[in-house]
């Protein structure tokens, strides 16, 4: 059997909190044979679509793996700890080096979570330089890291010649670093070619609708509505079924709610009028791809409603063709487009859910 395979089989015995790791076997073996060692990648990707449990599950089926070493770094919250994040076991950066020092074998492939600034060159150098790890493929994810734009800038072109100059002594180290953030297209401008640039999706409409069954339980609202609103997207997934117990009204009510604040922030921010702005969205839902000449697109990259998703990154998944996906951007979750259609549609932000559903259908 093939080493892909093989991880691919141990991952998928993972449970998740929506039941069982369903699909993300074209993401995972481009993440193990086409992202390159001696390099540093970022994976972008919406919110809540499954970056950080690819990596935690991935990094977990490493340990069964010969010739393999995986580690995942998380950037503990002080508060409002994300939900997967506790079951990363809660090691000191101090810890860690100690571990690093006397017992690296043992921790190789474990779950690591570090908190304040890491010091990435210290963490990697005295990984590999360990002979134990000579002659395995390391593969270390960075999760949950924050920082003001010049700082995560910077950070990343450390690594990117620490992780190069690693491999020109003859470690093979990738390192890859997991972000929501729509803003890192921002920052891809900025450091071009010197990091690699992967966008990963939502999960496919097959897949989804395997996860949407397991949830289910006989409360399903139809199918294909919530694909509509959804669109693969696990975390909302498990926020309309758990957090929400089914409940449409509820969910498309939290969704308007933050459209709202962001279309008024931006009113506020750039004094621009109700009628400006309806109609700067209008045509921003009639061709997707020409947002970025509307001054409002800015805002909207900026809160995460919309994502770059154009030819600058490499595609580990296959996105979907819907209304709201375009060739160069996206809306994060299909429920924004909607949202945004109704408003413009009613001729105001003040919208309900049942608005929404009516423009779906
Ligand atoms: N492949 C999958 N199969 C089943 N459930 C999944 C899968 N991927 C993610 N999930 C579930 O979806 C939810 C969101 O996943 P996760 O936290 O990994 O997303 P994320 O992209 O890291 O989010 P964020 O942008 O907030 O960091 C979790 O509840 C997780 O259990
Ligand atoms: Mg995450």
């Amino acid at each position: 059997m093939d080493v892909v395979e093989e991880i691919i089989g141990y991952m998928k015995t993972f449970k998740t909190d929506l039941g069982y790791f369903v699909d993300r076997e074209n993401e995972i073996e481009k993440i193990i044979n086409k992202i390159p060692y001696g390099r540093v990648s970022v994976i972008m990707g919406p919110r809540g679509c499954g970056k950080s449990t690819i990596a935690y599950t991935l990094v977990n089926a490493l340990k069964k793996v010969s010739g393999y070493s995986g580690f995942y770094l998380a950037y503990r919250e002080e508060e409002g700890i994300s939900k997967s994040l506790l079951r990363v076991s809660n090691i000191s950066i101090e810890s860690l080096r100690e571990l690093l020092r006397d017992r690296l074998e043992e921790i190789a492939g474990t779950l690591v979570k570090v908190s304040g600034l890491i010091d990435l060159m210290d963490l990697v150098i005295g990984l590999v330089k360990r002979r134990i790890l000579r002659e395995r493929e390391i593969i270390v994810f960075i999760d949950e890291f924050h920082g003001e734009f010049n700082e995560v800038r910077q950070t990343l072109e450390v690594d990117a010649n620490v992780v190069k100059w690693l491999h020109d002594m003859g470690y093979r180290v990738k390192t890859t670093y997991l972000t929501s953030d729509a803003t890192a297209s921002w920052l891809q401008l900025k450091l071009g070619s010197k990091i690699d640039w992967y966008l990963l999706w939502n999960l496919s409409r097959d897949s989804f609708m395997e996860i949407y069954s397991m949830v289910c339980r006989g409360h399903c609202i139809d199918y294909g509505l919530s694909w509509r609103l959804i669109g693969g997207n696990p975390r909302e997934l498990y926020v309309l079924t758990i957090r929400y117990n089914w409940s449409l009204r509820e969910y498309i009510g939290e969704k308007i709610a933050f459209i709202k604040r962001v279309v008024k922030g931006y009113m506020r921010e750039s004094r621009a009028r109700l009628e400006d702005v309806l109609s700067q969205l209008k045509a921003i839902n009639a061709s997707i791809d020409d947002s970025s000449i509307y001054p409002i697109y800015d805002y909207l990259i900026r809160n995460n409603v919309l994502m770059d998703v154009d030819m600058r990154f490499k595609k580990l998944s296959q996105l979907s063709r819907e209304q709201w996906i375009g060739d160069e951007v996206a809306y994060q979750i299909p429920v924004y487009y909607w949202i945004v259609e109704s408003m413009v549609k009613h001729h105001t932000l003040d919208i309900e859910a049942k608005h929404v559903i009516e423009e779906i259908e």
